[in-house]
């Protein structure tokens, strides 16, 4: 959460970080800000509430402001931990002397006593945040240390080098980059200040006394340069800068960063050279538009059929095996699998719960899904021969770094899923699948749903094959079934208008119920949480056969139903039982919506409402009960006044536990 920019370069720095904020809003929106360099001087500008606030703060300077000539700045859109969304809780964060500023994504957990010790020498500090003793501990260590040096060690690259080893040292006009040598300068300071910060943090900074530069450092929280022909940039997220350049570099743990005009330079934290990767992101700054949609969420509901295309694009090799994108594991480790363990957030474990069908059916491996969050605390039992499966969209879910770094402690495989290259997670996992979603802007997951549901079905396929258990031909079969998913996703989105009818019609419902069987069952629960968080209203999915068991009481007159059917082809048995809880619910008054599959002529005398979608084999059915389930949520949503993209109280991306 929080989303950052840096920049350096021949541009103005303020209106190149703000038009990175504006892509990167999604990871929060409690206020924005931004600070730039301009005259020797730090100069902050920064509003409570969204980025619009901000802007017009900037645009209301008088034209000729130095402000707007500045060539190295920072920005930071913030999801508030520590603090309220106020002016002066929102980032930067200056020093005392307003010669250093500081923004910061994360938690850094040991601030207070870090506050209490600047307090005790005299700091007084303007914020509630745990983020402000940063500005102040670097200011103290610049003064500490203070002599200008020149470049020192560090794997550094410049727009002409494959990003591995030339010296930021640069031609005419280039900023000299202090020096972990010497201990002296932003980037020594930046050093020495994270060798004495516990939590996690992406931390971006600008001193007064070294314009043209600006300072980053990651621990557990996300941070990528995009590297372009004499300019360079800091984020959060590549979509910062992605209409800028798509050549970006994947910072590690424990790194600290130095962008100039003229390179990078990448030190871990003791001021060692470090290894880094490059690579180029293979979408572009019209994937990360609105593309005529009146939300991001619209457009990324648009898109499914062509995320579910590419995420099984190039899966099945010529000789009829699924691959994966990276295995430093073995085909032994994984015939050695006698336990799974699916680790996700929110509509990442309702991807992962589908999961659990598909893999147990073809597997036979025991499989279990857990909420990362709870993971690690109920000490579950791991040892070698356990996969742990991770799906995340980000790939920076605090929440599930944690269960899979637990996992690992046991010795625990450990494979990911997930959208985002070179993010944490992949990096940290032994095999990884990447969906290939493209960016998913709007805070609630569609298109990223989706193709976790693919990439699972694929990891279930890969287990089954490797262990002997499913042939080629097989293999090959359910593959064909999901190539046929695209254009069945885009029959469903042909049929959406009665859909949003429906949603306009429901907008002061006050409370929704989703019911469902099998694989039904974590649809209903996906639909729950959309409306949820998108329309603020009381939600909730249930497995049909435990309303009895309590929920049943929810149901008042006009209660809104919607019942997620599987096919009555071959799971008849469910079908039955689904209808009797359809009619369990309706007898107590409630207004049944059924998601039903074409053909299902038994349901409709039972329901107020059908949607019908297209006949799909059973475990790939999620792929299309979804979808209508997410346009009636962003209908009721708008219907509601609400913010599609941007709910409130939430981010994208939570990188803190
Ligand atoms: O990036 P991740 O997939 O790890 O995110 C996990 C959840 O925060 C996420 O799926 C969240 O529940 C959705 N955005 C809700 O629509």
């Amino acid at each position: 959460m929080c989303g950052i920019v840096g920049y350096v370069g021949a541009r103005s720095a303020c209106t190149v970080v703000v038009d990175g904020l504006r892509r990167l809003e999604y990871r929060g929106y409690d206020s924005a800000g931004v600070a730039v360099v301009a005259d020797d001087e730090v100069r902050v500008v920064k509003r409570a509430g969204k980025l619009t606030n901000l802007a017009k703060a900037l645009a209301e300077l008088p034209p000729a402001d130095r402000l707007r000539a500045a060539a190295s700045g920072i920005g930071h859109t913030r999801w508030a931990t520590h603090g309220a969304p106020t002016d002066r809780n929102a980032h930067p964060h200056a020093s005392a002397d307003g010669r250093v500023a500081v923004i910061h994504n994360g938690i850094i957990e040991n601030f207070a006593r870090l506050r209490d010790e600047l307090e005790a020498a005299g700091v007084e500090l303007a914020s509630d945040t745990d983020s402000e003793v940063v500005a102040h501990l670097l200011a103290a260590e610049l003064a500490r240390t203070a002599v200008p040096v020149g470049v020192g060690a560090g794997t550094s690259g410049s727009d002409g080098g494959p990003g591995g080893d030339a010296g930021i040292s640069g031609g005419a006009g280039a900023a000299t980059v202090g020096d972990g040598a010497s201990g002296a300068g932003l980037v020594a300071a930046m050093r020495a200040v994270c060798a004495r910060l516990t939590g996690a943090f992406t931390l971006l900074a600008v001193s007064a006394d070294e314009p043209g530069l600006v300072v980053g450092a990651r621990r557990n929280s996300p941070l990528v340069v995009g590297v372009g022909a004499g300019e360079y940039f800091l984020a959060s997220d590549v979509a910062a800068f992605i209409e800028h350049t798509r050549d970006a570099v994947e910072l590690g743990q424990d790194q600290v960063v130095a962008i100039t005009a003229d390179g990078y330079q990448v030190t871990d934290f003791a001021g060692a050279p470090a290894p880094t990767q490059r690579y180029h992101v293979d979408w572009d700054a019209s994937a990360a538009e609105k593309g005529g949609y009146d939300y991001f969420m619209l457009k990324e509901i648009a898109e499914q059929p062509k995320a579910v295309a590419d995420t099984l694009r190039g899966r099945l090799t010529e000789a009829g095996e699924i691959t994966l994108d990276e295995v430093r594991l073995s085909d032994q480790d994984l015939r050695d699998v006698d336990k799974i363990f699916i680790v996700a957030c929110g509509t990442a474990y309702h991807a992962g719960l589908v999961a659990k069908y598909a893999i147990e059916h073809w597997t036979r491996i025991p499989c279990e899904v857990e909420l990362a969050s709870e993971f690690r605390y109920r000490d579950p039992v791991l040892d070698r021969s356990t996969l742990v499966v991770a799906i995340s969209q980000s790939g920076e879910t605090m929440d599930t770094i944690m269960a899979l770094r637990h996992a690992k402690v046991q010795k625990a495989r450990v494979l990911a899923i997930s959208n985002t290259n070179g993010s944490t997670i992949p990096r940290e996992s032994d095999a990884v699948l990447y969906t290939h979603a493209g960016p998913e802007v709007a805070v609630a997951s569609t298109k990223a749903f989706l193709t976790q549901l693919v990439a699972c079905y694929l990891v279930g396929l890969h287990l089954a094959q490797v262990r002997g258990i499913k042939y080629a031909d097989e293999v090959g079969a359910v593959v064909a079934q999901l190539q046929a998913m695209p254009s069945k996703v885009d029959e469903v989105l042909a049929t959406m208008e009665p859909v949003r009818e429906l949603g306009r019609s429901l907008g002061s419902a006050r409370s929704v119920l989703f019911i469902g069987r099998h694989v039904g069952y974590p649809v209903a629960l996906e639909g729950a949480l959309k409306l949820k968080e998108l329309a603020y209203m009381h939600a909730e999915g249930f497995a049909a056969g435990e309303l009895k068991h309590g929920p049943i009481a929810l149901i008042d007159d006009g209660t809104p139903v919607i019942c997620v059917l599987p096919s009555p082809r071959g799971r008849a048995v469910l079908h039955d039982k689904m209808i009797s809880n359809i009619q369990e619910v309706r007898a107590r008054g409630a207004r049944v919506v059924a998601i039903a599959e074409e053909g299902d002529t038994a349901v409709a005398p039972h329901a107020d409402h059908v949607v019908y979608v297209p006949r799909t084999p059973t475990l790939l059915a999620p792929l299309v009960t979804t979808v209508p389930l997410q346009v009636l949520a962003a209908e009721i949503a708008a219907t509601r006044g609400h913010d599609v993209d941007q709910p409130r109280n939430l981010a994208k991306s939570v990188t803190v536990e």
